[in-house]
């Protein structure tokens, strides 16, 4: 699969796995990252995967990034959209800069990264585009209203702009991981993980980033035409739709 791929947030966590692992399948990966210097830089080094830097939540810095990787590295084919951060609160207790930032960065960014490259997507009649949804899209969660509304905005993008493009050789699909052993995760307080959040993965443990990083592979393949607006759940059984 020799084909140009742009992972956001590709440069650690889940985002880092997808890049390493469509680099694996023979893609040229650009890995986006938003502000850790020194992790990107140790990314780039340990992986030889080229890092870009920008915002994803700004529209004209995602439009001036996504140009520059395609002088770099030609028409981009694959787009991961996988950028994500997290600002849990109780609702009653949440600010309006923890809402609006979430919505920017997990929603406001798939029009911010997708829309630049579906012209070129269209008239070249291929692409892929997967965006990494949230079990917690699909169910809500306790403390996150604000990112599961993002999440669940993302199956909704996914789903419309799925049916505007099958015709076109472009399919448009949503992963949702579970809980997946990054410092994401991690960031939830110990008490909450071990008592409230592990207990009810059927698996009994933590996902692992190559974990969904397969799963990336597999809608990015060629052979995987036929699967459109599709939301494949990566839960350890934690959730089943
Ligand atoms: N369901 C029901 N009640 C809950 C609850 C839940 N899931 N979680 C907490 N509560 C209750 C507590 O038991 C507590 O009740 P009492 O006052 O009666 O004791 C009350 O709510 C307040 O709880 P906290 O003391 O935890 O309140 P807090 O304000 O300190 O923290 C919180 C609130 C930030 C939401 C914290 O509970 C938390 O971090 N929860 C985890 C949220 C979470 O799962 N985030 C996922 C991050 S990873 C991710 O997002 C990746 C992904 O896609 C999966």
């Amino acid at each position: 699969m020799s084909r140009v791929a742009v992972v956001t947030g590709g440069s650690r966590g889940i985002g880092a796995a997808i890049s390493k692992a469509l680099r694996a399948a023979g893609c040229k990966v650009a890995a986006t990252y938003a502000g850790n210097d020194d992790a990107a830089n140790a990314f780039k080094k340990e992986s030889g995967i080229p890092v870009y830097k920008w915002d994803v939540s700004n529209t004209e810095a995602s439009a001036a990034g996504l140009k520059q990787v395609e002088a770099d590295l030609g028409p981009i084919e694959i787009l991961v959209n996988n950028a994500g951060i997290t600002r849990d609160s109780a609702f009653h207790r949440m600010t309006a800069e923890q809402w609006h930032a979430v919505i920017n960065t997990n929603l406001n960014s798939l029009f911010n990264m997708t829309r630049p490259v579906i012209e070129g997507m269209r008239a070249r009649k291929f692409g892929r585009i997967i965006n990494i949804s949230s079990i917690n899209g699909q169910k809500g969660q306790f403390g996150q209203t604000n990112y599961s509304a993002a999440k669940a905005g993302d199956l909704g993008f996914t789903k419309a702009l799925a049916q505007e493009s099958a015709k076109l050789g472009i399919t448009v699909n949503a992963i949702c991981p579970g809980y997946i052993a990054t410092e994401m995760v991690m960031a939830v307080s110990q008490e909450v993980r071990e008592k409230s959040i592990i207990p009810q993965i059927a698996v009994g443990r933590l996902g692992e980033a190559e974990e969904i990083a397969r799963c990336v592979v597999f809608l990015a393949s060629d052979e995987a035409g036929f699967i459109t607006g599709s939301t494949l759940s990566a839960n350890g059984g934690q959730y089943m739709t």
